[in-house]
């Protein structure tokens, strides 16, 4: 019996050897560790053993059992640590292999823009303040000095929301202009303290609507950065003077720029601002339409009838005003020649940002 043992043994480890998976080692364990395994059947044979025998026996059949027990424990292991190597040689990293191009997200070349020109002018000390898009005629327009039959309030320029006239009100709109901003910030600083109102420092950049025939050079839609400026003793010459500074700030400090006499209502003198072309440098180009100067911005010093509005004293009160594109600027600073480039959302035009 204990030669069948041997013969139980050797069997079972040899086809253990054959095993290559968890399922075949599962059905090896039934097979030779089973209740219904020659193993065990050696087990309840040990009953028909003479009695001297039986110990001799009983250990035997052990001993196989605990070395069929530690094979299977073997092999497990065996089977585990073969799997983690085929994963690891199936992903395995080739290094030589050139890197795969990360996508980059970036900023809307625009918004690049309002951010260095925030930048320059929190330097100076101005803060932001963020105005509202949908506006009334009356800050858009009337508020602003704007005479009753502007031509920039009549429908050909001007998106309207409700024209006001069934409530007999009046007409909602999308702001021209971030100028209506101006307004809203005095009454809200002169507010506080109408007596002895704070002195104003501040930009308002945000979205304008005109409604334009869209072409190369309008868009319906479109950012400007407004500036303004309130206090006591501020002049002409505190406007040239920011300007300028900002100017060197944002275009280098060659820059060379010139201020010329223009109309605004809500402004008085009032100016628009040019920069030498930098495409050209002078020369005249296409970009400067053959000038050598580009516009940038309108500017002004606050109509007293503004301040006025805004609860400041225009006799002891004086301020001044600029707004200016971003896209513009862009525009000019990427010589991009189609503005509907900016609503288009081509990659190919924005990854060159
Ligand atoms: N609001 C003017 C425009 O849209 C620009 C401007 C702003 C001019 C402030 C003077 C002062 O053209």
């Amino acid at each position: 019996m204990l030669d069948q043992l041997e013969q139980i043994k050797r069997e079972a480890l040899s086809s253990l050897e054959a095993v290559q998976d968890d399922e075949a080692l599962a059905q090896w364990k039934v097979a030779h560790l089973g209740r219904s395994s020659p193993l065990m059947a050696t087990f309840d044979d040990l009953r028909d053993v003479p009695k001297e025998e039986r110990p001799a026996i009983g250990r035997g059949a052990n001993q196989v059992k605990q070395a069929l027990e530690a094979s299977y424990e073997a092999k497990s292991d065996a089977l585990r640590a073969a799997a983690v190597l085929q994963s690891l040689e199936k992903e395995h990293l080739d290094v030589t292999l050139p890197g795969r191009p990360v996508l980059r997200g970036r900023l809307h070349p625009t918004t690049q823009t309002m951010r260095r020109i925030y930048g320059v002018f929190a330097e100076m000390g101005f803060q932001i303040y963020l105005s509202r898009e949908v506006e009334t005629d009356e800050y858009n327009f009337q508020l602003l000095n704007f005479p009753p039959h502007h031509p920039a309030r009549e429908m050909q320029d001007t998106l309207f929301v409700d024209s006001g006239t069934e409530r007999g009100d009046n007409p909602i709109l999308l702001r021209t202009h971030t100028s209506p901003g101006q307004i809203h910030a005095m009454r809200e600083f002169s507010a506080a303290n109408p007596d002895d109102p704070p002195p104003v420092r501040i930009i308002l950049p945000g979205m304008c609507y005109r409604y334009e025939q869209v072409t190369t050079r309008h868009e319906m839609q479109f950012n400007q950065i407004e500036g303004l400026a309130v206090g006591e003793h501020i002049t002409f010459g505190d406007l040239k003077g920011t300007l300028s500074d900002f100017a060197r700030r944002m275009f280098g400090q060659q820059v060379r720029y010139r201020f010329r006499a223009s109309h605004f209502p809500f402004t008085e003198p009032s100016a628009e601002m040019d920069i030498e072309c930098f495409v050209c440098g002078g020369e005249g180009c296409s970009v400067c339409k053959r000038t050598g100067w580009l516009e940038i911005l309108g500017c002004g010093m606050v109509h007293p009838i503004v301040l006025q509005n805004g609860g400041y004293d225009p006799d002891r009160y004086t301020g001044f005003a600029f707004g200016m594109g971003p896209e513009r600027i862009t525009m000019l600073l990427y010589r991009i020649e189609d503005i509907r480039n900016y609503w288009a959302n081509d990659f190919r035009f924005l990854e060159q940002f």
